[in-house]
C-alpha cells in the first residue's frame, strides 16, 4: 500500500488516498479543537495516543460484530481504512446528562439518563452542529429510513459493548458522538472513537477525562488521555 495525496485536512485529522481506491490513511495530527474550531491547539502525543486509542477501540466493536472502517494500525500516527462515502450526521448517545444538553434543556450535569437518549447532529461547523431529526435527515437526502435505522442500532449496540468495556476500567462513559459511511452499500463505522469525541469520568470521583478538559481549560488533557488508555490496557 503506498500513501498518495492529501484528500481533506480536517480539525485533528488528515486523510490522504492511496493506491488503493478503496482505502484511505487516517494521520492523527496534535491539534485539538473545541467550539467548532473557534479554539485550536497543539497538545504533545495525543496524535499517537488517539490513533492508538482509536485502533483498540474499534477492533473491540468488530469483535462484537460491528463493522468499522479500520483495516490496520500502520504507524504511531497513521492508520488504514476502508474508504467510505460519508453520511453527513453525527450520532450521540448519553448515559448521564452533559455538554449541550445540559445547556439547551437547563438539567443538572450527571443525572443519569434512563433510558439513554439518541439525537442526531448535521456536521456543519459554520451552522455549529444543529440538531436535526429522521424527517430532515431523509427529506434532504443525507440518508434513507433503512441506513437511519441502521445507525441507530448500531449507536446503541457500541453503547452495550463500551459502557461495559469502561466500567470494567473503572470509569464511566457519559456521551459519545459516533459518524457512519457507506462501504459496498452497507453502513459501516467511520471517523473515531477516541476522547476527543465522548465523554468519560472516573466511576468513583467524576474527574473529567476527555476533552471537556480541554474546551474548560482545566490542563492536563493529553494526561487524561493516557491514563483512560493505561486503564484499559492499550499499549502506547
Ligand atoms: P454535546 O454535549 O456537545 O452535544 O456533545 C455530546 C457528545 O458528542 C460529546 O461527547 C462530544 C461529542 N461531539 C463531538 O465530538 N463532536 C460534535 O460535533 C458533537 C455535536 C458532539
Ligand atoms: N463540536 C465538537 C466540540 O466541541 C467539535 C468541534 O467543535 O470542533 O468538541
Amino acid at each position: 500500500m503506498q500513501k498518495r495525496d492529501e484528500l481533506y485536512r480536517g480539525k485533528a485529522k488528515t486523510v490522504y488516498t492511496t493506491d488503493d481506491p478503496q482505502r484511505l490513511v487516517l494521520a492523527f495530527r496534535n491539534d485539538t479543537s473545541a467550539f467548532d474550531g473557534e479554539k485550536v491547539e497543539q497538545l504533545d502525543r495525543k496524535g499517537m495516543v488517539n490513533n492508538k486509542f482509536n485502533h483498540f477501540i474499534m477492533t473491540k466493536l468488530e469483535q462484537a460484530g460491528i463493522p468499522t472502517q479500520l483495516d490496520e494500525l500502520l504507524s504511531d500516527t497513521e492508520s488504514l481504512v476502508k474508504k467510505l462515502d460519508m453520511i453527513p450526521v453525527e450520532c450521540v448517545v448519553r448515559n448521564i446528562a452533559a455538554g449541550s444538553l445540559v445547556r439547551r434543556l437547563g438539567v443538572e450535569e450527571g443525572k443519569t439518563l434512563n433510558p439513554p437518549t439518541f439525537e442526531f447532529f448535521l456536521k456543519n461547523d459554520a451552522l455549529h452542529d444543529p440538531m436535526v431529526n429522521e424527517y430532515h435527515i431523509q427529506a434532504f437526502g443525507w440518508a434513507t429510513a433503512e441506513q437511519i435505522a441502521t445507525m441507530k442500532q448500531l449507536t446503541f449496540k457500541v453503547n452495550d459493548v463500551l459502557k461495559k468495556l469502561f466500567e470494567d476500567a473503572g470509569l464511566l462513559l457519559v456521551d459519545y458522538k459516533l459518524e457512519f459511511g457507506v462501504f459496498n452499500g452497507d453502513i459501516v463505522l467511520g471517523d473515531e472513537f477516541t476522547p476527543d469525541g465522548c465523554r468519560l469520568w472516573d466511576k468513583e470521583t467524576r474527574e473529567k477525562l476527555d476533552k471537556d478538559r480541554f474546551r474548560q481549560g482545566l490542563g492536563g488533557v493529553v494526561e487524561a488521555y493516557e491514563e483512560v488508555a493505561k486503564r484499559l490496557g492499550v499499549s502506547l
